[in-house]
């Protein structure tokens, strides 16, 4: 339970707020690069409650600018993609993709008021199919460089899915492992799309039957390791370990069962709307790129939006809760995700709800939260900060899911990677747990 003080700190995403000061800290993914493709049209983009124009400039560069127009106003995500830049409609301002005034065409020739003029932009990047934006003060700082991010190109497979809530609330479903055994829920293991994890042991059989699974955390430089533990039957323990990654992602085994990774990034819109990106990415080899569009095609409309949604119920299915499904809304984890964050209210009020064991890690998330909130109105910089390229590597930053044999010591069992191929540097092990 947070007082109505701290639910707004955590909650509030705008420039002036002291939430969306520290989020602004962080390289934030604002598109996914299938949306800007080459030669293709500017989109108008709002994040954090920002209205922005994205852009791929002539040169294949994206720029990240204010939506309106330095001059009076107009809306840039109109414009004219040339002259390397991105030209208004309404007098012809050219702007390049660090908000430099390239062109006044309307200007008395010898004019030199293009130079005195800046259009609000940010630094992007581009990875693995992701354009990443710096909306904070200052420097940049490095784009951390997590596996799912400097993986060869094809082994990843992103998209994004719009949530008509905050963003926070559904970060925190990510980081609660016992929601799986009952909103993802199959009935029966009979269905080999949701066999996962071990090659011999069904979703089900994992999920379904063991119900309260042990969870312990542990906090890390980049946010909390969560381990859950269940009963997988012959002597042997199911581990599962997921992390909370600062300030508003979360990396999990998902689909490649710890081959890889799956990664939800919760995006604000606005203070009740979000994206959530998704990342899934196989370490052993590339993707079935296809098949996963194909598959995500089925629930997800052209804009990113799930077919199923509140104003249909999400399309909830008495009968299948009979046979299929514990919630009777399909297979796909994002709809049922979506529709028990959304649930909760716009912003979940949190001055009334009653946290249990099972929410240990929400607990955690929360506290790390609002100390680095602290931090940065107190002028210190808050965690998981990258400025040392020698210090950029999270290979211990490790997803499992195995069942392990119980004599195995299975709180340390991440330092060895796991039997998916993580490799987990001598480096990142000598500064795991340690919190800068
Ligand atoms: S409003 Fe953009 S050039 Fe005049
Ligand atoms: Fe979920």
């Amino acid at each position: 339970m947070l007082t109505a003080e701290q639910n707004r700190l955590l909650t509030e995403t705008g420039p002036d707020t002291p939430g969306g000061q520290l989020l602004r800290r962080y390289w934030q993914p604002v598109a996914l690069s299938e949306e800007l493709p080459p030669g293709g049209a500017p989109l108008p983009a709002q994040v954090m409650g920002e209205d922005l124009a994205l852009f791929r400039d002539d040169a294949g560069h994206v720029g990240l600018l204010g939506l309106h127009c330095s001059h009076r106003g107009a809306d840039l995500s109109y414009g004219r993609v040339e002259d390397g830049g991105l030209r208004c409609l309404y007098h012809g301002w050219l702007y390049d993709v660090h908000g430099n005034c390239l062109d006044q065409p309307g200007e008395p020739a010898g004019s030199d008021f293009c130079r005195k003029v800046r259009q609000l932009s940010y630094p992007c990047q581009e990875a693995n199919g992701l354009v990443l934006a710096y909306m904070g003060p200052g420097e940049a700082p490095l784009l951390p460089a997590y596996e799912f991010l400097t993986a060869p190109e094809g082994h990843a497979y992103v998209n994004k899915v719009h949530h008509e809530c905050n963003y926070l609330q559904s970060n925190e479903g990510n980081i609660d492992p016992v929601h799986l055994s009952f909103l993802h829920r199959f009935l029966k293991d009979d269905q080999p799309r949701i066999v996962r994890g071990t090659a011999e042991t069904g979703y089900y059989t994992l999920m379904g039957r063991e119900l309260a699974p042990q969870i312990e955390i542990e906090e890390t430089d980049y946010g909390l390791r969560i381990s859950a533990v269940r009963d997988a039957g012959s002597g042997k323990r199911y581990l599962r370990v997921t992390n909370f990654v600062f300030p508003n992602f979360a990396s999990f085994p998902g689909n490649t069962g710890g081959d890889g990774f799956s990664v939800n990034w919760h995006v604000p819109i606005d203070d009740t709307h979000h994206w959530k990106y998704q990342i899934v990415y196989k370490r052993s080899q590339p993707m079935d790129l296809e098949k996963a569009r194909r598959q995500a095609a089925q629930e997800l409309d052209e804009s990113y939006h799930t077919y199923r949604h509140r104003g249909n119920r999400y399309q909830q299915d008495r009968q299948e809760m009979k046979t299929t499904t514990f919630i009777g809304m399909g297979s796909m984890f994002a709809v049922h995700d979506k529709f028990a964050t959304e649930g909760e209210g716009a912003i979940q009020d949190r001055t009334t709800e009653r946290l249990s064991y099972t929410d240990k890690a929400i607990g955690a998330s929360r506290q790390l939260l609002l100390q680095a909130i602290r931090d940065v109105q107190e002028g210190r910089e808050p965690p998981h900060i990258v400025r040392d390229a020698a210090r950029n590597d999270f290979s211990h930053m490790v997803v499992l899911s195995e069942a392990i044999e119980g004599s195995v010591d299975w709180r340390n069992y991440w330092k060895t990677g796991g039997t998916q191929g993580a490799k987990v540097s001598a480096a990142a092990l000598a500064t795991a747990g340690s919190k800068s």
